[in-house]
């Protein structure tokens, strides 16, 4: 299959309109030799409700300015991206050419300032390049918004002004009369052949690709890809959604199935008058912003449906660390365009695809046994990943911060020389709001006896206080709340020597779900260089993160079974689904390494590719030298050793 990436080519009709030359001063956009910038307040006014003269400071304005970016260096600049510092509450509603690089769709809230990305001219060519072709150098954005408080004769201007780009070096911004604000940022000096410019793109964790494989007249088939490229993060329950910005509708598809059916918009809309005649009962999706999601696995080999490579993954995507065939999703759809009055644009369908670029998790989304998805009420979704743009309809992702809200998985701390584990903090994946106060949410984890890891927290009680009867430990009351994770995970370090050491790592399901294709990442920030072996799973060091080890099932054995009954479940409490491995290290490549004092505890676990609760305290080894310990094992491994010897 032949892919076209299609260049960018965009066709302006500039009007020209000779000008009285002012032979005093040349423009400073001539005068610059770099990236111009400029943000020019053009109008405004003031809209309802009116506050004046009363409230002035909450009076709304229409305004409407002018970001230019002109190339007037040597070089392309690749994904323009420009900062403007609104300061004057600005709620932005449209902005011509551009989209918030931070994938927010607009209307928007851009009262601390935002990011512009080029939507249809991504890439600036130089004059160099293009001789001299303004248009494709330079890129206009238009923008309409509203501001408060600023009421002529007064001018809202943002309080700063940047190129964001990589490797340029920006003065202040100059003012030019009273509506203006421009400054010349220069490429800056490096003697590093590999400068920001023609280094490759940003990859992100998540890349997608649009591609047209074959188009005609009114119609074509693209191919979209969705890879990820983090060694430890997985996507489930994909969804992806676009704008489309020019009246395009799915007319079929393979390999994945929009969210909703439904044609309305078609036979309604400009699309039904454009294509006369058309049955748009055979077509899929005529909304603006379809969302798209995957097909179950049975599917794959499906004659209508499937048969697409890497398709019918119901919505799973692994780390390519795992399994490089399973970590990306692509599906076929194709594509009728536009609708009379807009312009084609062949050359560049990709950018047909506008805004509002996300990959959603997290809605239950496909009801088995039947042919199409039944339409699940729409509910506001998480966005988990946020999506930039890239040129040639690739976008990026990257994870956001607070997205990872509430934790699944937690991590307990045991240790050889410590008979008390260090359990999952209290609240670690959030409290439900527990009536009339039952346990407290402040406090600390008590610690346990190792035997209590086996059992569910509601079931801990009787062993909470046992144990801080015995360790003469003050119980609190009310007593702390559980962990509330889904998944826990105990690192248990389970020996010390002079040569190596020893982990065991015990994974826990307390959900009703199974886990398949489970994996778990280990950060040891000293310890990782002497990774050695791992007993019962596949572990491996991630190639280019030395300090992180990547862990999953053995062929047959990747399903982290639910929790189930007991055998007498009046008697005996839930049995949660365990899987356990030791891991073994040397230290012969990490001389100092102190395992028993922290490096031979993670610094961060990952199940699944979210990120765990960790301990705040490891074991300790009380009065107790460690250095007996050691010397301890030595001699008992001394003494292995020649026992083996003897047989
Ligand atoms: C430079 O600025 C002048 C005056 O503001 C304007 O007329 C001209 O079109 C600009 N040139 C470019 C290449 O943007
Ligand atoms: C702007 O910044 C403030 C302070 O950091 C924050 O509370 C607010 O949520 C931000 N607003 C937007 C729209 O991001
Ligand atoms: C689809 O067909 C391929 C090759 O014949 C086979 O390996 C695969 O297991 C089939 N998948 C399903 C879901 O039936
Ligand atoms: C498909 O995904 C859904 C949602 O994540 C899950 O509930 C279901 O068990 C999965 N089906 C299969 C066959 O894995
Ligand atoms: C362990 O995982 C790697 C990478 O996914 C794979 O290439 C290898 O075959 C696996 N080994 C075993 C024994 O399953
Ligand atoms: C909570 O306390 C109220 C008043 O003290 C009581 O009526 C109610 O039954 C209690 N609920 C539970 C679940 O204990
Ligand atoms: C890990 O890799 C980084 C860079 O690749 C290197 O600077 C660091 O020394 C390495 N750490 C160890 C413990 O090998
Ligand atoms: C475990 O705790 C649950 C919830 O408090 C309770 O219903 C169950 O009877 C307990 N099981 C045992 C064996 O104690
Ligand atoms: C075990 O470790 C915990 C946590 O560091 C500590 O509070 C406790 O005193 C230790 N117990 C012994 C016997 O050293």
């Amino acid at each position: 299959m032949a892919n076209f990436h299609h260049t960018l080519s965009i066709f302006l009709f500039a009007l020209t309109i000779s000008l009285p030359i002012s032979l005093s001063q040349p423009p400073p956009n001539a005068t610059c030799n770099g990236i111009f910038v400029s943000y020019a307040y053009t109008t405004g006014y003031p809209i309802a409700p009116n506050l004046l003269p009363a409230d002035p400071t909450h009076q709304p304005y229409r305004f409407e300015s002018t970001l230019t970016v002109l190339n007037n260096g040597l070089e392309e600049l690749k994904s323009w991206q420009v900062f403007v510092g609104f300061r004057h509450r600005e709620f932005l509603v449209s902005a011509s050419d551009a989209v918030l690089a931070d994938g927010t769709s607009l209307p928007a809230d851009v009262s601390n300032g935002t990011v512009f990305a080029g939507s249809s001219l991504p890439d600036l060519k130089s004059a160099a390049q293009t001789a001299g072709d303004v248009n494709r150098m330079r890129a206009r954005v238009g923008l309409v918004g509203t501001q408060f408080g600023v009421g002529v004769p007064n001018v809202p201007l943002p309080a700063s002004l940047y190129l964001v780009n990589d490797g340029f070096s920006c003065p202040p911004m100059t003012k030019l009369g009273t509506n203006e604000l421009h400054l010349c940022c220069i490429k800056a000096a490096s003697n590093s052949p590999n400068t920001p410019l023609n280094k490759p793109r940003k990859t992100g964790d998540v890349t997608i690709m649009y591609d047209v494989i074959k188009s005609d007249d009114t119609n074509y088939w693209a191919q979209v890809t969705i890879s990820n490229y983090n060694p430890i993060g997985r996507l489930d329950n994909w969804h992806l959604s676009w704008d489309w910005m020019r009246d395009e509708f799915i007319h079929s598809m393979r390999g994945a199935y929009p969210y909703i059916i439904d044609t309305s918009d078609c036979i309604f809309g400009r699309q039904g008058q454009y294509y006369q005649g058309m049955d748009f009962s055979t077509a899929l999706n005529c909304e603006r912003a379809p969302i798209i999601i995957d097909l179950p696995l049975t599917k794959a080999n499906d004659t209508n449906l499937g048969l697409v490579p890497f398709c019918c993954r119901n919505g799973t995507i692994l780390p390519p660390e795992m399994d490089h065939t399973k970590s990306k999703s692509a599906f076929l759809m194709q594509v009728f365009k536009n609708a009379p009055g807009r312009e084609p644009n062949p050359d560049h369908p990709a950018s047909e695809l506008e805004d509002k670029r996300h990959v959603q998790s997290g809605l239950p989304m496909w009801a088995t046994g039947e042919g199409r998805p039944e339409p699940v009420p729409r509910t506001p979704v998480a966005f988990l990943r946020r999506l930039q743009r890239l040129p040639a309809g690739r976008w990026f992702a990257t994870p956001r911060g607070p997205s990872w809200r509430n934790r699944k998985c937690c991590v307990s701390f045991s240790a050889f020389f410590n008979d008390s584990v260090v359990p999952c903090n209290t609240c670690a994946c959030g409290c439900k709001n527990y009536v009339n106060d039952t346990c407290s949410a402040a406090e600390p984890a008590l610690l346990l006896p190792s035997e209590a890891l086996l059992v569910p927290f509601e079931n801990r009680t009787k062993y909470m206080k046992d144990w801080a009867k015995v360790k003469k430990m003050a119980l609190p009351n009310p007593s702390p709340c559980g962990d509330n994770c889904g998944v826990s995970i105990n690192w248990h370090v389970d020996s010390d020597y002079k040569s190596g050491w020893k982990a065991r790592i015990t994974l826990f399901n307390w959900g009703e779900t199974d886990f398949a294709d489970w994996f778990a990442a280990v950060q040891l920030d000293r310890a990782m260089p002497g990774f050695e072996e791992v007993y019962s799973f596949n572990g491996s060091v991630i190639p280019g993160a030395n300090n992180t080890m990547f862990l999953q099932g053995l062929p047959g054995l990747n399903y982290l079974v639910a929790e189930k009954d007991g055998s007498n479940p009046r008697k005996n409490p839930p049995i949660p689904g365990t899987q356990q491995s030791d891991i073994l290290f040397t230290k012969k490549t990490t001389p100092g390494i102190d395992v028993a004092r922290g490096d031979g505890f993670p610094t961060k676990v990952y199940f699944n590719g979210e990120e765990c609760s960790m301990p705040s305290v490891i074991p300790s080894s009380g009065r107790r030298k460690i250095g007996a310990a050691t010397a301890f094992c030595s001699v008992l491994v001394a003494l292995l050793v020649l026992l083996c010897l003897q047989q």
